[in-house]
């Protein structure tokens, strides 16, 4: 199973187990998760921050703040920021401390910060793994719901045999991926089909009429359905920006009237979909088969025959049966009136209008401003948003249809 888009704050504490969880860095990030790491100070003495550092490709937290600079590290942040706080190896003392409610270092106040699941891997000698307060504390530690990934038994760093190794890179890694198999999203289950970027209208063989549509929104609409646990069809013109998800069916096209085959195909499957293409409206009505040349004019003047395309949002929403169907409406004026009667024509469920005149909107920019309609009348304003932002809320407010 793939990590791909998972973040997971692996905590690192100072026991010899602790060289086992550089190889685990490498293990979840090849899966696709996101990893960082924070490190008791302890921890640090057993391995170097760099090695993590390297590995993540993320700064490795130990302190509070920066003993050079003064710099504060936000443990509350922190916290907040994974899917997932593994604690490979957890040693007795840590183990103590979260059992105590103790906050003495800064991975313990990010785990007491954060809101996640917790996996605790405990490593240790093993004596100090049946000593009565560990056992205690272990019990005490489920009762708070965390998870524990039982120590095996083996040889041990003392030299005595007996249980208390910390589990394999490759098991703490089986169980994080049977994790996140078992958390379902609000989307899981659901198909949802998106269309994005521009579409080109071949001229001639070197000449199209495209437009400035980058796939930008399209693209965040697709990562943050597949995260929600959708299963995510895109369908995209020519597009500026690449979407590198290998989780998401991508399906490259060119035309309108590719868009449009390629959307029928894939719509009756679908219980979700979100036409945020910019489609063109109009196509040559007879491309020509060889370069035009300019010679071929004979006053200077040039006519272009062009023919409306097939209205694809509109096409499939006719029978859209219990399918959930959002529509784009990116205008310059009177953008609640058109997009009222965008939302009635084409028979949709909710339509996502933005305006042009709103800075930082529309294509090309990295955020973006919405008014959402919908289908029972409500109409919300947005502030300007990353277009990562915005997803979510367009995405949020489906679910909330979707449950209604
Ligand atoms: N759309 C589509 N197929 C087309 C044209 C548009 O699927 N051939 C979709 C877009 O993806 C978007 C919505 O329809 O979701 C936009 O509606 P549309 O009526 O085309 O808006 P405009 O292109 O702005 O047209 P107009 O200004 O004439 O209303």
């Amino acid at each position: 199973m793939s990590l791909r888009g998972k973040k997971v704050l692996l905590g690192v504490c100072g026991g010899i187990a602790a060289y086992k969880s550089a190889y685990l860095v490498r293990l979840l990030t090849k899966a696709g998760a996101e990893v960082r790491v924070m490190m008791t100070p302890d921890a640090a003495a057993f391995v170097g921050p760099l090695t993590f550092a390297t590995l993540s490709k993320h700064p490795v937290a130990i302190d509070f703040f920066d003993k050079q600079t003064g710099q504060w590290q936000n443990h509350v942040s922190t916290g907040l920021w994974p899917d997932v706080i593994l604690i490979a190896p957890v040693t007795a003392n840590t183990i103590a401390k979260l059992a105590g409610g103790i906050t003495d270092n800064f991975l313990l106040a990010t785990t007491l910060s954060s809101r996640c699941p917790i996996y605790l891997a405990p490593a240790m000698d093993l004596d100090m793994w049946k000593y009565q307060a560990t056992v205690d504390n272990i019990a005490k530690l489920k009762g708070f719901g965390h998870h524990i990934i039982n120590p095996v038994h083996g040889e041990l760093a003392s030299g005595l045999e007996g249980t208390g190794r910390m589990a394999e890179p490759e098991e703490l890694l089986e169980v994080m991926e049977n994790h996140f198999q078992q958390v379902k999203g609000p989307l899981s289950g659901k198909k949802v089909l998106i269309t994005a970027g521009p579409t080109y209208e071949a001229i001639d063989p070197v000449r199209f009429i495209g437009n400035h549509s980058t796939g930008k929104m399209g693209i965040a609409l697709a990562e943050t359905c597949l995260r929600l646990g959708a299963e995510v069809t895109l369908v995209h013109g020519p597009m500026q920006v690449t979407c590198d998800d290998a989780d998401i069916h991508s399906i490259a096209v060119t035309s309108a009237a590719e868009m449009l085959g390629a959307c029928e195909e894939a719509f009756p499957a679908c219980d979700i979909f979100i036409a945020a293409a910019a489609v063109a409206d109009f196509t040559p009505e007879a491309p020509s088969a060889q370069k035009i040349k300019k010679g071929d004019s004979q006053d200077g003047s040039m006519q272009l025959n062009l023919r409306r395309t097939t209205d694809i949002l509109g096409t499939l929403s006719a029978k859209k049966g219990t399918r959930f169907v959002v529509g784009f409406a990116l205008e310059t004026s009177n953008g609640l009136e058109y997009a009222k009667s965008k939302l009635e024509q084409k028979n949709l469920d909710m339509v996502v209008l933005n305006t042009t005149a709103d800075r930082g909107a529309g294509f090309g920019h990295d955020t973006n401003k919405i008014t959402l309609l919908d289908k029972s009348g409500e109409v919300i304003n947005f502030e300007l948003k990353s277009k990562a932002a915005v997803a979510q809320d367009i995405v949020q407010h489906i679910i909330r249809r979707l449950h209604a």
